[in-house]
C-alpha cells in the first residue's frame, strides 16, 4: 500500500516537474526537426524527442552523428545553456524549452532563461525559382530575446571542426568583410569529392558567420571548447584570440546586447561550401551562386544581406504550403507537406560549370541519401516529381537534362533509360556496369518526367532537344512493356521479378504519355489496350478484378502507383472501375499503422502511399494521408523523415517505427494529391 501511495505521489510530482509537459509542439512533434538543411552536405537536424532538453542535446548530421553547434546566453551575469551544450561548463544553468514549432522553412524553439525568453529560429530558405537564393549553401540561425525586464544580455554561439567531416586534421581561418565576421574550417589532405562514412563531405569548408546587429557588439574567439565558453561565461565577451585548430576545439561568436528591455535579435549563418561541388562527366561543377559571388566570404556576406528578403519570402512560402495542404485535403496533409519541403530541396543542388560559370548551363543534382548515395537516380526523381511539378517545374529539366546528356554519349549504348548518373554522389561520372539496371522503370519515368515538365511549365524545349532519345525509350516500352521480363523495379528490395504488374502499368501509361509528347494518338490507343488487358481482362488482377497483383497470376496484391501519371495528366488510360475498385480494396488490407506496399510485407512507403492517395477517393484517401500523419506524430522515431516504416508489429519492430531510410529527398511524392490541382504560379 505504502509503495503504491508513494508511487502515486511520485507520479504527481513527475507530472508537475517533467519538462516534457512544459513544451507545446506546433503543429506536432516530428521525428526530427530540420535545423540547417540546404544540401546533402549541409544537413543538420535535432530529434523531436530530445527537444524538451534542447539545451543539453547536440544537433546531428542526417546520418545521426553528432554536430557541435551551441547557443548560450547570459542574463545579468547568469549563464544559461539554450542549445547543444552536452557537457555544460561549471556554474551554468539550463534554459527551459516551452514551445517547438515547424513550418516548411523554419524550426523554432522558445527557451526561457531567468527573467528573459529567447527564440532560436533555424531558417533554411526554400526558394525554388530564385536560383541565387536557393543555391547559397547556408542556413540562418536567428536568436531573439523577447521584450522583458531590463537586463544585461549576451548571446554566444559556436561550432566545432566536426562540420568538416573528420576530427583528426583540419585548419581554420577568420576573416572579416565590413562588419561581418567569417570562420572557415577545412579538412586537411582529403581528396576532392570524397566523403566520410556518415556521408559528410571531406573537401570544401564549413562556414560560420555573423555580424553585429544595430544594438550588439561582436567579439570572437577560437580554441579549446571549454576555455572559449569559459571566457564568455566569465566575461560576456570573447578575447579575439584565434588559436590553431585542435581536435574538439570550437570557433565562437559573442554578441553583447548591453542592458535592454526591448526585443533584440542576432543572426548567424552556418554553411558548407565546396568550390568543386559535383564532378559531371569529368567537368567540375560549382554552386550556381558562384556566378555572382565566387568568393566564400562574399557569398556568406550576401547571404546575411539577403536575410530580410528571404525571411519575408518564407512567410509567403510557408502560407502557400499550408494552404496547398488544407485546400487539397486538410490540416493533416499540410503538416506532412511542411515537414517534407526542406528535406526535398535540401537533397538537391543547383550548379554551373566551374570553369565558365555560365548560368545558361545550370544543372541540378539530387542525392539518393541513405539508401545508396547514387546521383540523379531516375526513379528517385520520379518519386520526388510532384513537388517540382507544383513549385518549380524547371527543376525537372535541370535534373533529367544531365541524364539525357549522359545517355547521348558513347559511354551509354542501351536502348532503355539509365538508372542513375553514378554510384556515389557527387561523382556524376556515369552509370557503373555493376550498378542497378531498371529498363522499364526508368524508360517510363524519363517519359513521365519530360511530360510533367512540359505540362507544368508550358515549355517544349526538353522534348524538342531529346525527342529521338525519348522515342528510343518509348519503342523499348512498346516492345517489352506488356510482359516485362524478369528485372528490378524501383522497389528493388523485391528483387528481380518477371511480369510485374506495376511495371506493365508504367509501360501502358508511359506509352500514352509518349503519345501526348509526340502528338501521336496511336500510342495512347496502345496504352489503353494494355490497360484493358491488365485490368479489364484480369492479366494483372485477381480473378474478380478487385485488386492489382504483384505479378501476373501470382498473389499477393500490390499497391500499384504507376497509374498516378494517368490521373495527373488526364490520360484516361485505366478505366474508372480500376480506380473505384482499388478505392474499395485498400481499406480492407490496412495494417495497424498503414497500408503496406504489398500483401506479403509489414512495411509501407510514404512515397507510394502519397501517390496512392491521389488515385483513390473516400476512405482510402483518408487512410493514406491520416496514417502518414499518425506515423510522423507517433513519437516512436528520431530519424529525419523516413519514407519507409513498419505498418505492422513483428519481431524486432513496432508498427509505426521507421525502417532504415533517413532524410531521403523522395518526399516530393507527398505532393501527389496536391499536384492534381495544377502547377502553382507562385514565385518570389
Ligand atoms: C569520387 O571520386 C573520387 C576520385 O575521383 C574519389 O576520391 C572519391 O572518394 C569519390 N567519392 C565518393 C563519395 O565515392
Ligand atoms: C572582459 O571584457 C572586457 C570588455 O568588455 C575587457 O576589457 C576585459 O579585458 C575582459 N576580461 C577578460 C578576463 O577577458
Ligand atoms: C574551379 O575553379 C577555380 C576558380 O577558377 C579554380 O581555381 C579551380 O582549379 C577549378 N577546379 C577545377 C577542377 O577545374
Ligand atoms: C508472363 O506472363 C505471361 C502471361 O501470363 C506468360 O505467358 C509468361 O510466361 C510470363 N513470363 C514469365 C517470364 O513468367
Ligand atoms: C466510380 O465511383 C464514382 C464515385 O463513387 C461513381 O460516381 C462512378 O459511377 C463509379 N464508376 C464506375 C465505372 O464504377
Ligand atoms: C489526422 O489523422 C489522425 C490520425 O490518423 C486522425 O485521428 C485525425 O482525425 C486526423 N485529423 C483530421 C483533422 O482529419
Amino acid at each position: 500500500m505504502f509503495a503504491r501511495a508513494y508511487g502515486a505521489l511520485a507520479l504527481v510530482a513527475s507530472v508537475l516537474i517533467s519538462p516534457s509537459n512544459a513544451v507545446t509542439y506546433t503543429p506536432l512533434k516530428p521525428p526530427s526537426y530540420p535545423l540547417a538543411v540546404r544540401s546533402p552536405y549541409l544537413s543538420a537536424w535535432i530529434p523531436g524527442n530530445v527537444v524538451e532538453s534542447l539545451p543539453s542535446n547536440n544537433a546531428q548530421f542526417w546520418a545521426g552523428n553528432t554536430l557541435v553547434w551551441s547557443v548560450i546566453a547570459r542574463v545579468d551575469d547568469t549563464t544559461y545553456n539554450l542549445f547543444g551544450v552536452a557537457s555544460p561548463n561549471d556554474g551554468t544553468k539550463s534554459g527551459t524549452v516551452t514551445v517547438a514549432t515547424y513550418t516548411s522553412t523554419h524550426s523554432t524553439f522558445t527557451v526561457t532563461a531567468g527573467s528573459r525568453s529567447f527564440t532560436l529560429d533555424f531558417f533554411s530558405p526554400v526558394s525554388p525559382k530564385n536560383y541565387l537564393r536557393q543555391s547559397l549553401p547556408f542556413s540562418y540561425l536567428t536568436v531573439t530575446v523577447a521584450a522583458g525586464d531590463s537586463s544585461s544580455v549576451q548571446i554566444y554561439s559556436d561550432i566545432s571542426g566536426g562540420w568538416t567531416g573528420q576530427s583528426s586534421d583540419s585548419t581554420w581561418s577568420y576573416s572579416t568583410s565590413g562588419s561581418t565576421g567569417v570562420f572557415q574550417i577545412e579538412a586537411v589532405g582529403q581528396a576532392t569529392y570524397s566523403q566520410n562514412s556518415d556521408g559528410q563531405a571531406l573537401w570544401g569548408s564549413a562556414v560560420y558567420a555573423t555580424r553585429p546587429s544595430d544594438s550588439s557588439t561582436l567579439s570572437t574567439q577560437s580554441g579549446p571548447r571549454v576555455s572559449v565558453r569559459e571566457q564568455f561565461i566569465d566575461n560576456g565577451t570573447l578575447s579575439g584570440n584565434h588559436a590553431d585548430w585542435t581536435s574538439g576545439a570550437v570557433v565562437g561568436f559573442a554578441h553583447d546586447l548591453g542592458t535592454i528591455s526591448d526585443e533584440s535579435a542576432v543572426t548567424f549563418a552556418i554553411g558548407h561550401v565546396r568550390e568543386e561541388s559535383i564532378n559531371f562527366l569529368g567537368a567540375a561543377q560549382t554552386g550556381y551562386y558562384r556566378a555572382k559571388y565566387a568568393d566564400t566570404v562574399d557569398a556568406v556576406t550576401y547571404f546575411l544581406d539577403d536575410y530580410d528578403d528571404a525571411n519575408s519570402e518564407s512567410t509567403d512560402f510557408d502560407n502557400l504550403i499550408s494552404d496547398t495542404g488544407s485546400s487539397s485535403f486538410g490540416s493533416n496533409y499540410s503538416d506532412i507537406l511542411a515537414l517534407s519541403v526542406r528535406q526535398v530541396y535540401g537533397g538537391t543542388e543547383l550548379t554551373i560549370p566551374n570553369e565558365s560559370l555560365d548560368t545558361s548551363e545550370t544543372r541540378a543534382f539530387i542525392k539518393e541519401i541513405s539508401s545508396d548515395g547514387n546521383i540523379n537516380t531516375v526513379d528517385v526523381i520520379y518519386a520526388t516529381f510532384p513537388i517540382f511539378y507544383i513549385l518549380s517545374p524547371a527543376y525537372l529539366k535541370l535534373l533529367i537534362g544531365p541524364v539525357f546528356e549522359y545517355m547521348a554519349t558513347d559511354a551509354y549504348s542501351e536502348n532503355y533509360a539509365v538508372h542513375d548518373l553514378g554510384a556515389n554522389y557527387p561523382n556524376a561520372t556515369g552509370h557503373v556496369s555493376s550498378g542497378e539496371s531498371m529498363p522499364i522503370e526508368e524508360s517510363g519515368n524519363i517519359i513521365f518526367l519530360t511530360y510533367a515538365y512540359q505540362l507544368a511549365s508550358g515549355e517544349t524545349d526538353l522534348y524538342d532537344t531529346y525527342s529521338s532519345q525519348i522515342k528510343t525509350y518509348a519503342t523499348y516500352l512498346e516492345n517489352n512493356g506488356l510482359y516485362p521480363a524478369s528485372q528490378l523495379s524501383l522497389n528493388d528490395a523485391l528483387g528481380e521479378l518477371a511480369n510485374q504488374t506495376n511495371l506493365a502499368v508504367k509501360a501502358a501509361v508511359g506509352l500514352a504519355t509518349y503519345g501526348k509528347l509526340a502528338d501521336d494518338t496511336s500510342y495512347i490507343t496502345t496504352g489503353r489496350d494494355w490497360a484493358d488487358k491488365i485490368w479489364t481482362d484480369h492479366l494483372g488482377t485477381d480473378e474478380a478484378g478487385t485488386r492489382f497483383l504483384i505479378q501476373y497470376d501470382i498473389t499477393p496484391w500490390f499497391l500499384v502507383y504507376n497509374h498516378y501519371p494517368d490521373v495527373l495528366f488526364g490520360l484516361d488510360v485505366f478505366p474508372d472501375e480500376a480506380y473505384n475498385a482499388t478505392s474499395d480494396f485498400y481499406p480492407t488490407v490496412r495494417q495497424d499503422a498503414g497500408i503496406p506496399l504489398d500483401g506479403s510485407l509489414e512495411w509501407g512507403q510514404t512515397n507510394w502511399q502519397g501517390f496512392g492517395a491521389a488515385t483513390v477517393s473516400g476512405e482510402a484517401r483518408d487512410i493514406f494521408i491520416n496514417d502518414i500523419w499518425a506515423y510522423i506524430s507517433n513519437g516512436l522515431n528520431t530519424a529525419p523523415f523516413s519514407d519507409k516504416y513498419w505498418t505492422s508489429s513483428g519481431s524486432g519492430y513496432t508498427a509505426g517505427e521507421y525502417n532504415s531510410f533517413r532524410a531521403r529527398p523522395t518526399l516530393g511524392s507527398h505532393f501527389a494529391l496536391a499536384a492534381l490541382s495544377g502547377a502553382n504560379t507562385w514565385s518570389s
